[in-house]
């Protein structure tokens, strides 16, 4: 095993900010400040090597041990559930799992109900804890439109500001869970790399009781 500890970073606001907190835990690599294209970063001296993937592959790259950690929102950890240790809550990039609907729309309970989603296993999870049918139309994105459309009656997606769905004349109609980012590790990385999986994880911890 590669003696670098490698990170998967999510690309994107999220991942600058999950940076910051990396290097305050004293793992800094400058150069992932150059403003490029490249997307993979490493400091020698420190022994690790970041690179930025696409947010919902984060989880993947840890739990194949392609990265030993990583950061990864909730929303992922629930729908694939990959075979990774959750360490840490970030407490940021927080939003939430909801159901929405446009605002006229009236449920028949008798009837299956057709709800469109990205998150189709949170979605299945989430409606038959409470013993209804639904029917799932899987969309990879622009899930909104659907109820507009009349493909599905309702959405199950992320609501961040809750902007997208006002514009669209969608409105929440249940919660579901509240999502935030997760630091996570691969399994035997865990094992392997622990000393320094466990200095990040505890500087992080204690600068999130900081900010507190
Ligand atoms: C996400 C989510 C909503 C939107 C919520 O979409 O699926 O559409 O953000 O954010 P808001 O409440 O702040 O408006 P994303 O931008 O990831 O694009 P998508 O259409 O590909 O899902």
């Amino acid at each position: 095993m590669s003696k670098f500890l490698n990170v998967a970073l999510p690309k994107g606001r999220l991942g600058e900010r999950v940076y910051d907190m990396f290097e305050k835990a004293g793992f800094d690599c400058p150069s992932i400040k150059e403003n490029n294209r490249k997307l993979i970063f490493e400091n020698k001296e420190h022994m690790v090597r970041y690179f930025w993937v696409k947010p919902s592959d984060v989880a993947i790259y840890v739990e194949r041990g392609a990265a030993d950690i990583g950061v990864a929102g909730k929303d992922i950890l629930l729908e694939y559930e990959p075979e990774v240790y959750e360490l840490l809550d970030l407490g940021i990039g927080r939003c939430k799992m909801a159901v929405a609907s446009l605002s006229d729309f009236c449920d028949d309970k008798r009837r299956t109900l057709r709800v469109a989603t990205k998150f189709s296993k949170i979605a299945a999870d989430f409606y038959s804890s409470k013993g209804r049918d639904i029917d799932i139309i899987h969309l990879n994105g622009s899930i909104e439109i659907a109820p507009i459309l009349g493909l599905s009656d309702v959405i199950v997606d992320i609501v961040e500001t809750g902007t997208t769905l006002r514009e669209n004349h969608l409105e929440v109609v249940e919660e579901i869970v509240p999502i935030s980012a997760r630091l996570i590790s691969n399994k035997s990385s865990f094992q392997f790399k622990k000393a320094q999986i466990e200095r990040i994880r505890d500087s992080i911890r204690a600068q999130l009781e900081e900010q507190k």
